[in-house]
């Protein structure tokens, strides 16, 4: 049986890492303040701070694969705690690759579209990243640590991710459906692009690279370009709710801490080369999930 060290495991794409894990891997499942929502069989649960990581209990599991998926994930927390992003981001990353390295596990890290810093759209891997705030700075170094460091490593560029929520807080498409349903209006920006990927195609894709050879970069995103607006009105079509409720709004009307990339469409033909797992667009990603 395979040992999987999955590092996040209480978080969005973590808990659908488990939910979604192959029958035949032995799993060690990191968390830190949440708890994970449930073990699979063959499972045991690691509270672990990578603040302070003692990687020991890690280590002694002997994993052959590790998925990262901790980080503090979202660009305006990292702007306002530029040093514990720094070391969630980066430094825990990199000696994670280190550790990687001497017991010959496979690492598979998760990084984000919002490298490429938004300015064109349509990236493929080898355009060049373009950090633009804290939380793509760190990610964009930690890729290339891990990179530089580790012949067996890959670096995921995960696009928006979406879906159902399994660790207790709900997602954006869940909150946008929520206010929907209770008649309130939904601000969403029309002027910034991604091409979001439904979870449990991105978690799927995440175990099939866990069991291939590619290294290198990859982007993971669906196959749609999409403003917020956009999937809105798509939600609305899907489940017959009212789109008069849905309010257009810029980027430049909104005040955030962290810079706003606003296009981070991802071109994502070399993962339609080298997996077999489908990364649907978002009309139909959405009406699978919702279906
Ligand atoms: N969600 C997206 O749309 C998206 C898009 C592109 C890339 N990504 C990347 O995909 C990965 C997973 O994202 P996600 O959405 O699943 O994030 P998430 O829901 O915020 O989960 C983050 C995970 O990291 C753990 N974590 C945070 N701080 C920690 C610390 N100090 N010590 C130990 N663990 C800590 C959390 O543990 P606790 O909750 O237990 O504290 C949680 O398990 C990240 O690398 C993210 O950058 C996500």
């Amino acid at each position: 049986m395979k040992r999987v060290l999955i590092t996040g495991a209480s978080g969005f794409v973590g808990s659908w890492l488990l939910k979604t894990a192959p029958g035949n891997v032995e799993i060690l499942a990191q968390y830190h303040q949440r708890k994970i929502p449930f073990l699979p069989p063959h499972a045991a649960a690691l509270q672990l701070n990578l603040l302070q990581p003692d990687w020991k209990r890690a280590l002694a599991f002997e994993p052959k694969v590790i998925l990262h998926c901790a980080a503090l994930a979202s660009p305006e927390s990292c702007e306002a705690q530029p040093e514990a992003a720094q070391q969630i981001n980066f430094s825990a990353a990199a000696q994670l690759c280190d550790l990687a390295v001497q017991i010959g596990a496979r690492l598979i890290f998760t990084s984000t579209d919002l490298v490429y810093g938004g300015a064109r759209g349509c990236y493929s891997e080898s355009d060049p990243p373009q950090p633009i705030n804290v939380y793509t700075r760190a990610k964009v170094e930690a890729e290339r640590y891990i990179l530089a460091n580790h012949p067996d490593a890959v670096a995921a560029r995960c696009a928006l991710v979406y879906g159902r929520s399994l660790h207790g807080q709900p997602t954006f498409t869940e909150t946008v459906i929520e206010r929907l349903r209770r008649g309130e209006p939904v601000a969403l920006f029309c002027d910034e692009y991604r091409t979001p990927v439904p979870v449990d195609a991105l978690a799927a894709a995440l175990w099939e690279l866990a069991g291939n050879e590619f290294t290198g970069i990859l982007n993971l995103g669906g196959a749609e370009k999409v403003s917020r607006y956009d999937m809105g009105r798509i939600i609305c079509e899907t489940l017959s709710l009212p789109e008069s409720l849905l309010l257009p709004r810029k980027i430049v009307e909104m005040r955030f801490a962290a810079a706003r990339a606003p296009d981070c469409s991802l071109d994502v033909s070399l993962a339609r080369r080298v997996l077999t797992t489908p990364l649907p667009g978002f009309a139909k990603g959405i009406t699978r999930i919702l279906g």
